[in-house]
C-alpha cells in the first residue's frame, strides 16, 4: 500500500500539471491538506426557544469555513426557520436510530432527522457511550444506518484520563475507530460523508482542552488509521476535527495543526459570538497553510 508520502507527492505532482495546464485555475480543493475545515456545534442538552430564536443574529459565518449545528432534537425545526433561507449553517442531530422505523419509543429514524432539516449526526458520542450504554458495536450500526440513510457523521472517539495516564490513548483509538468502520461495506463512502472527532473525555467539558501537540499526534494518528482502512488518497481527503473545551482563545494554535481540520465545540458554542470567533480563527489558520 502506498504510504502518505508517496500518495502526497503523487498528488502534489498531478496538481502541478494541471496547475501548468489550466494556468492555475483548478487546484486548491484537489491539494492534501486544503481540506475544507468544518467547525460543529454540538448544544448537548442546553438552550430554550427563545435562545434558539435569537442564536442565529449573532451567527457570523466567516467564508471557507462548513458550519454545522446540533441543537437539541425538538430545536431542529425552530433553528432551521431562525437560521433563515441563507443557510448559512448546515443543521445536525446529535443522535440516531439505526432503525427505519418501529417501536422505538423516544429514538428517532434517519429519514426523520433528514425531513426535519438534518444532513449531520453526531454518532459515538462520549457521553452516549458512558452515559446510556452505547456499545462500539451499536455506534458501528449507527454509523451504517446514518450513511446508507442519507445523512453525514460526525464520529467521535477518545481516551478517558485513566487509559492516557495508563498509556492506552492509541489503542482506545485504534479500538474505537476501527469499531465503528467495521460495518461499512464497500466501496467506501464518499470522505465529505464522513468525519471523525478525536474528543479526549478528560477534556470535555473540564476548561482543559488537549495542547496542540497531543490533538495533533491523535489526529495524525486516527488519519493513519483511515488510511489502513480506506486508502491514503481517502484519508488525505477526510476531515478530522478536535472536541474538547475548545474556546475563542485556545482555537488558533490547535487549528495551525496540519492534521487537526476543524472542531467539535460543546460549551462554548452556546455563544453564537463565541461559535463565530473560533470558527473565524479556524478560517485564519487554515488560509495561513
Ligand atoms: P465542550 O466543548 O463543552 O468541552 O464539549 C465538547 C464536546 O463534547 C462536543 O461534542
Amino acid at each position: 500500500m502506498a504510504t502518505r508520502e508517496e500518495v502526497e507527492r503523487l498528488v502534489r505532482q498531478v496538481v502541478g500539471e494541471v496547475l501548468a495546464a489550466t494556468g492555475g485555475a483548478a487546484a486548491v480543493a484537489a491539494e492534501p491538506g486544503r481540506r475544507a475545515p468544518l467547525v460543529a456545534a454540538n448544544w448537548k442538552m442546553n438552550l430554550l426557544a427563545a435562545d434558539v430564536r435569537a442564536w442565529p443574529a449573532k451567527l457570523e459565518p466567516p467564508a471557507g469555513v462548513e458550519l454545522v449545528v446540533c441543537p437539541p432534537l425538538v430545536w431542529l425545526p425552530l433553528l432551521r426557520e431562525a437560521l433563515g433561507p441563507a443557510a448559512r449553517a448546515a443543521l445536525g442531530a446529535q443522535n440516531v436510530h439505526p432503525a427505519p422505523r418501529g417501536a422505538f419509543t423516544g429514538e428517532h429514524s434517519c429519514a426523520m432527522l433528514r425531513d426535519a432539516g438534518a444532513s449531520w449526526v453526531i454518532v459515538g458520542h462520549s457521553e452516549r457511550r458512558a452515559l446510556f450504554g452505547e456499545t462500539d458495536a451499536f455506534v458501528a450500526e449507527k454509523l451504517r444506518a446514518a450513511l446508507a440513510g442519507g445523512l453525514r457523521v460526525i464520529l467521535c472517539v477518545g481516551e478517558r484520563l485513566a487509559e492516557r495516564d495508563g498509556g492506552a490513548t492509541f489503542r482506545v483509538l485504534r479500538g474505537q475507530l476501527t469499531a465503528a468502520l467495521a460495518d461499512l461495506g464497500f466501496p467506501a463512502p464518499d470522505p465529505a460523508t464522513l468525519v471523525v472527532a478525536y474528543e479526549p473525555v478528560w477534556a470535555i467539558g473540564t476548561g482543559r482542552h488537549a495542547t496542540a501537540e497531543q490533538a495533533q499526534e491523535a489526529a495524525a494518528f486516527l488519519r493513519e488509521r483511515l488510511a489502513e482502512r480506506f486508502d491514503w488518497r481517502w484519508a488525505l481527503a477526510a476531515r478530522i476535527l478536535y472536541g474538547g473545551s475548545v474556546t475563542p482563545a485556545s482555537a488558533a494554535e490547535l487549528a495551525a495543526q496540519p492534521d487537526i481540520d476543524g472542531f467539535l465545540v460543546g460549551g462554548a458554542s452556546l455563544d453564537p459570538a463565541a461559535f463565530s470567533s473560533i470558527a473565524a480563527a479556524t478560517a485564519r489558520a487554515k488560509e495561513r497553510r
